[in-house]
């Protein structure tokens, strides 16, 4: 099985976890691509969606599937997305197309956060992954030299500006031994949006695929 193939496994899973929800929160990536592409074939089936990026709602759209603003909606029974790692506590980091603040705003909304992945996301420990922080332009420096502090290496995504209007600084080398403390940390740092943990609020349910098929594992 390639990484797609299992990309798509764990997508067409998380379809049974939205039967009979009116408002399916929907993450952004290409793990959730497949989940987007998925729900189109159900779309007479529930309402529409909150999406958490401009990409995703223009794929939601192209299929034909209302997209609603957060704050529109009553309620997000669940969300599905992606993730750039998870650990078996099922804290994440996110945030690699740059989307991690609208993914967390949605995930703290979400009543159950369904994480869909391949099996190179489950990791020991968080931090192999470079952790994305989303930073207002002028607070670069600033929050840049914070992150030495903190022994990791911040590195600016060139080229980039989040849906917000925002840069992201990647921050490489970080052991994060305790994710749920250094997401408050850096969070405190002021110019600081949001970062890429998810530890305060994990997903509720991972599922992983492998040449095995799918996986759920629940914290
Ligand atoms: C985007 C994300 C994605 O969920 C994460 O990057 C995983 O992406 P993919 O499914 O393409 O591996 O957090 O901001």
């Amino acid at each position: 099985m390639t990484q797609d193939e299992m990309k798509k496994a764990v997508a067409l899973a998380a379809i049974e976890y939205v039967k009979d929800v009116p408002i399916i929160g929907v993450g952004t990536g290409s793990t959730a691509n497949f989940f987007i592409d998925a729900l189109a074939d159900m779309k007479h089936l529930f309402d529409g969606a909150v999406a958490s990026s401009v990409a995703s709602a223009e794929r939601l759209k192209s299929h034909g599937i209302p997209v609603y603003d957060l704050n529109a909606v009553d309620s997000v029974p669940v969300y599905v997305d992606g993730a750039d790692e998870a650990n078996a506590e099922l804290a994440l980091i996110k945030g690699g197309g740059g989307a991690l603040t609208r993914e967390k705003i949605i995930a703290a909304v979400a009543e159950k956060f369904i994480c869909i992945a391949d099996k190179s996301k489950l990791v020991p420990i968080l931090g192999g992954f470079p952790l994305p922080i989303e930073v207002l332009p002028m607070a670069r420096s600033h929050v840049g030299r914070a992150m030495v502090k903190l022994e990791g290496d911040p590195v600016y995504r060139e080229d980039f500006v989040t849906d917000n209007g925002n840069i992201i600084l990647d921050v490489y080398n970080l052991n994060i031994t305790n994710p749920e403390r250094l997401e408050q940390e850096i969070n405190n740092i002021t110019g600081v949006v949001t970062n890429g943990l998810f530890a305060q609020r994990p997903a509720d349910v991972l599922l992983l695929g492998s040449e095995q098929g799918v996986e759920t594992i629940i914290a």
